[in-house]
């Protein structure tokens, strides 16, 4: 096992190594091991100079996230940080890797910090709904000013050495080895060649009137009324000027603690942890992942160029392929259009756009996959055209080419039998905009062999998308939930609600759009098209809702026709979409051709609903196997489906709203329609052993 903290004596200066991997996250044993370290070099008269540094691949990337739920132990951050600030021998800190929230804390708490060439530097605190609590948002703004230290505490993201360097945070980005510039500085000030700085000379110059401008500018950004973290980080930057220091010290613990306690943090803590446990593949342990550099693509549609650039993007080589000349130009277009926008719109720019350019190369011939490690079809979702591309590219593509199937809702062994050479298949569902959304469902087939698996993991990590394991079963994780929830919106919409304030009611729970907008946005013949198909095996005592029908069968398919469940007139991109009274006209006379009396419906029963019924259906994903833990769920609907994060996710909200509650509710629902509603039987179980969604994921952790 690796010490916490090892302390190494060299000539007069003392080496303190942090050691906790993966990412020598500064838990409280690495707390304790600091003081001591910081104490004990202190009292050595042979010391001169501290260099703190780390083992392994990274400084600490920050406090440890899965200690912030327990009891505290130890000593806090904040206290490692005066140790080290008050320390009677500079302290030379050696970063590299990512020096992140308490970990870049702890360096600026240093003397000096020198950082090797490619370090990331950042305070990401906000994205976990928190502040940087160990003296960060007194610190950095005291050294670089308020505007800049503001942008990264609200931006969250890191930013690279050399702009680190600009900023004033480190002194110097060195080529080489840190630990080994650090020692030679630390040398140096010992044998007074080198001078210390003085820390009052190191403040910045900053103005009162410019810092407080700062912060009112800060204040009259659109802040998300949702996330309270952004505001007290705000408070926090304001008081580092106002009061004396150990008063703006205390003033930022009380944030931190106020913060943390919070139902926003709890979730953003829980999507972080959420998100590291579905990469965790524990039957993976040991496969290596195939090499992938060039990529085939089948089908030009929206999911196969957002497929395409998300791969480009990524800095892979793919041969996209369509039927026609025509129909690859127009592919091919979209790409190049979707480009010009991004790089009008910053995100990308021209060498970047050029660089990505020649990397795609089209084709109507599927025969040109031949040299492709990775095939993704991504062709219209119809069994048999399915079948004979995986048929084709079975007798095409080189024997150790993964095939994978884009598909929503087919089996993916039909279309792994269908290629001849099963081992080598599985799904890879993407999410439209698939360049820009952040999930990959990862399906993995009766025969695939697990380097396949593995290489569907190291894929998505590689696009920066997260990816989550589903079973084999129709409709995978997102769209059974995605099911559940729009049937639910859709009882609510035939027993009173309007689309509309069901739209709003889900909008004022944190969804940027409502179910109705995305249907709109989606095409509403998109699921018309399967409810046709899967009417034969519909079970007719089940209760149906045929509104979505009836507006298809008029011509109103969506925003692309301009008329859905809204009416589009003029700026439809722009989102310009208007309630339309056809469309309550129309519900009302399927609701008079039914029987049903329309009754009120307040928003807080549409989100009591909504929810109830995709937590149900995790449920339900959990028993049949098909979702691994519920946090899995949790991901799915954050990255694929704009659940709002700082909600955690449907199974996170559930156990917020308490377990025993719901399945409460889910048995009265069920007097209405016992079908869709029936709790299923582990609800009964988990509340009956006082646990719930949570205790499953900790005992995924721990199995
Ligand atoms: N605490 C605990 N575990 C952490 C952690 C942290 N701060 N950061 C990463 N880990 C764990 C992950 O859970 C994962 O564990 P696993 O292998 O068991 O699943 C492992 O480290 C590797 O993490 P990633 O899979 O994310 O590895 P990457 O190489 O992709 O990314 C990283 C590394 C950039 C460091 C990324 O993990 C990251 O962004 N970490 C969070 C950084 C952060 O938010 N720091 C601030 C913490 S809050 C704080 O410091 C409060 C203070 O101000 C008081």
């Amino acid at each position: 096992m690796t010490e916490p903290v090892r302390y190494l004596g060299h000539g007069g200066i003392a080496i303190v190594e942090i050691g906790n991997p993966p990412v020598n996250a500064l838990s409280a044993p690495v707390r304790r091991g600091l003081i001591d370290a910081i104490a004990r070099a202190g009292r050595d008269p042979e010391v001169r100079a501290i260099v703190m540094t780390a083992a392994g691949r990274t400084w600490p990337a920050g406090a440890d996230i899965r200690e912030f739920d327990l009891p505290p132990t130890g000593p806090t951050l904040a206290e490692v940080c005066d140790a080290i600030e008050t320390s009677a021998k500079p302290v030379v800190s050696a970063l590299f890797g990512t020096a992140l929230g308490g970990g870049l804390e702890i360096a600026l708490a240093a003397q000096l910090r020198l950082a090797e060439a490619g370090t990331r530097l950042g305070l990401p605190e906000v994205t976990l709904g928190i502040l940087p609590g160990a003296g960060g948002t007194q610190r950095l703004p005291r050294l670089i000013g308020a505007e800049a230290a503001l942008a990264m505490m609200l931006g969250g993201k890191p930013i690279s050495a050399e702009r680190a360097e600009a900023l004033g945070i480190v002194d110097a980005v060195v080529p080489g080895d840190v630990t080994d510039a650090a020692t030679r500085l630390a040398v140096a000030i010992a044998g007074g060649e080198a001078p210390l700085p003085d820390a009052e000379e190191r403040r910045t110059r900053q103005s009162a009137a410019v810092w407080l401008d700062a912060v009112a500018k800060a204040r009259a950004q659109p802040l998300d009324p949702h996330l309270p973290a952004p505001r007290k980080i705000i408070d926090c930057v304001e008081a580092a000027l106002l009061l004396p220091e150990a008063e703006g010290h205390a003033f930022e613990a009380e944030a931190l603690a106020e913060l943390k306690a919070t139902p926003q943090s709890r979730a953003l803590r829980h999507a972080f942890l959420a998100e590291r446990r579905a990469a965790r593949q524990p039957g993976l342990k040991g496969v290596a992942p195939l090499p992938v550099t060039r990529v085939g693509v089948v089908g030009g549609g929206l999911m196969g160029t957002g497929i395409a650039m998300a791969m480009l993007a990524a800095g892979l080589r793919v041969m996209l392929v369509e039927q026609t000349p025509d129909t690859l130009a127009a592919a091919l277009g979209r790409i190049a259009s979707a480009h010009d926008r991004a790089v009008q719109k910053g995100r990308l720019s021209p060498e970047a756009r050029e660089a990505e350019w020649d990397r795609i190369a089209g084709t109507t011939l599927l025969s040109e996959l031949d040299s492709a490690e990775l095939i993704v079809e991504a062709v219209i979702e119809d069994e048999k055209v399915k079948a004979r591309v995986f048929a084709d590219l079975g007798r095409i593509a080189s024997p150790q080419a993964i095939l994978a199937t884009n598909t929503s809702y087919l089996d993916v062994n039909r279309l792994a039998e269908a290629s001849g050479r099963p081992a080598r298949v599985l799904g890879l569902h993407f999410f439209s905009p698939a360049n820009v959304m952040k999930l990959v469902e990862i399906i993995p087939a009766d025969m695939t062999d697990p380097a396949a698996v593995a290489t569907g993991f190291a894929l998505a990590k590689r696009l920066g998308k997260h990816a989550v394991r589903s079973g084999n079963r129709d409709g995978f994780i997102g769209n059974r939930i995605l099911t559940a929830y729009r049937t639910a919106a859709d009882f609510l919409l035939e027993d009173g609600a309007s689309p509309y304030d069901i739209d709003r009611a889900m909008v004022a729970f944190g969804f940027p759009l409502g179910p109705y907008r995305v249907a709109d946005m989606a095409g509403l013949d998109i699921s018309w098209a399967r409810r046709k198909r899967l009417a034969p095996t519909r079970d007719p005592a089940a209760r149906y809702v045929a509104i979505g029908d009836l507006l298809c069968e008029i011509g109103r398919l969506g925003r692309k026709s301009g008329r859905g469940y809204y009416r589009y007139d003029g700026d439809a991109e722009g989102g310009g979409a208007k309630e339309d009274p056809e469309v309550l006209a129309l519900i009302a006379r399927e609701r008079e051709r039914k029987g049903i009396v329309a009754r009120p419906v307040q928003a807080g029963e549409i989100r009591g609903r909504l929810l109830a019924a995709m937590a149900n259906e995790g449920v339900r994903l959990l028993q049949e196997g098909i979702a691994r833990c519920p946090s899995d769920i949790d991901v799915v609907m954050m990255a694929g489906y704009a659940y709002p994060r700082w909600r955690g996710g449907p199974m996170m909200t559930a156990d917020e709203v308490g377990l025993l509650a719901l399945r409460d509710q889910l048995r009265r629902f069920a007097r209405e329609d016992e079908e869709f509603w029936r709790p299923g039987p582990l609800w009964d179980e988990l509340i009956k052993n006082g646990a719930n969604f949570a205790s499953l994921n900790r005992a995924f952790d721990e199995a």
